[in-house]
């Protein structure tokens, strides 16, 4: 069996208790060394056998685990946060499927609720917003033209832009154009969870400044939308006057 396990964002101990267990039995670890923590290799068992992935191709990593599935060993294909979210998982389970090879995938504590974790707030905030938009800008890769990012922005909900802070100035632009408001409150949070975590906080006037300033050129969230700010409203789901399921209203 092969295992496509969520690493989590950073800290070790953000990995599920399945991921974990998994790790410690696996024979073979794929794992994806440009992000995920070298210490998660710690849990392993003394002769597993590791490979890091960031310098291997597609063909090379199926064929790792192709060879170690034939030889009746526990793979462990360990990506960062969330495999299903920028994980290019897809394709690897499709090379399995072509094989006959069966596996499993199991989630992860992605960076984007990690970094909203960090700074204390809510995606979902009542009556401000209840859309939590994920994306990336484009560039090398190619983003549908449906996705811009001004687009995008329009909705006004809260937004978590992977895979962009290399090009701050950008995203920035693209995101007044859509909001139409130069105040909309914006986090950056590199490397959530880790050691060397920074979290810079402003609006979309400063944050492109911000981020130079400290150097973030990559692994980093970008957080934008008015969920940012405490704007002191509540849910339904606590509210006494309220009835559910559950509860009386008083
Ligand atoms: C290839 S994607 C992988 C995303 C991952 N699957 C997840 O769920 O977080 C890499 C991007 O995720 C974000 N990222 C990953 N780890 C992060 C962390 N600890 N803190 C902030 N952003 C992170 C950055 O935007 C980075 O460029």
């Amino acid at each position: 069996m092969v295992y496509f396990i969520g690493a989590g964002p950073g800290d070790v101990d953000l990995i599920t208790v399945k991921g974990r267990k998994l790790l410690q039995e696996a024979d073979v670890v794929v794992y994806a060394g440009s992000l995920v923590s070298t210490e998660h290799l710690n849990f392993c068992k003394e002769d597993v056998e590791f490979y890091d992935s960031s310098s291997m191709n597609l063909d090379e990593i199926t064929q790792v685990i192709y060879n170690a599935y034939k030889k009746g060993k526990k793979v462990v294909r360990l990506h960062t946060g969330d495999p299903t979210i920028y994980g290019a998982i897809l394709e690897q389970m499709r090379e399995l499927d072509k094989l006959n090879i069966p596996y499993e995938v199991v989630p992860g504590v992605s960076s984007f609720t990690a970094s909203c974790a960090r700074i204390k707030r809510e995606f979902t905030v009542p009556d401000v917003t209840q859309t939590v938009i994920l994306t990336r800008i484009s560039g090398r890769t190619y983003v549908p033209e449906e996705e811009d990012l001004e687009g995008l922005a329009a909705h006004k909900s809260s937004m978590a832009i992977f895979l962009s802070v290399h090009d701050i100035d950008r995203v920035v632009e693209k995101l007044k154009r859509g909001y139409k408001d130069e105040n909309v409150p914006c986090a950056v949070v590199y490397k959530a969870t880790w050691q060397d975590e920074k979290v810079i906080i402003g609006t979309l006037k400063d944050i492109a400044e911000k981020v130079k300033e400290k150097n973030i050129k990559k692994t980093a969230q970008i957080l934008v939308g008015y969920f940012l700010d405490d704007c002191g409203t509540y849910s339904k789901l606590y509210d006494k006057k309220f009835s559910h399921e559950f509860r009386d209203a008083l």
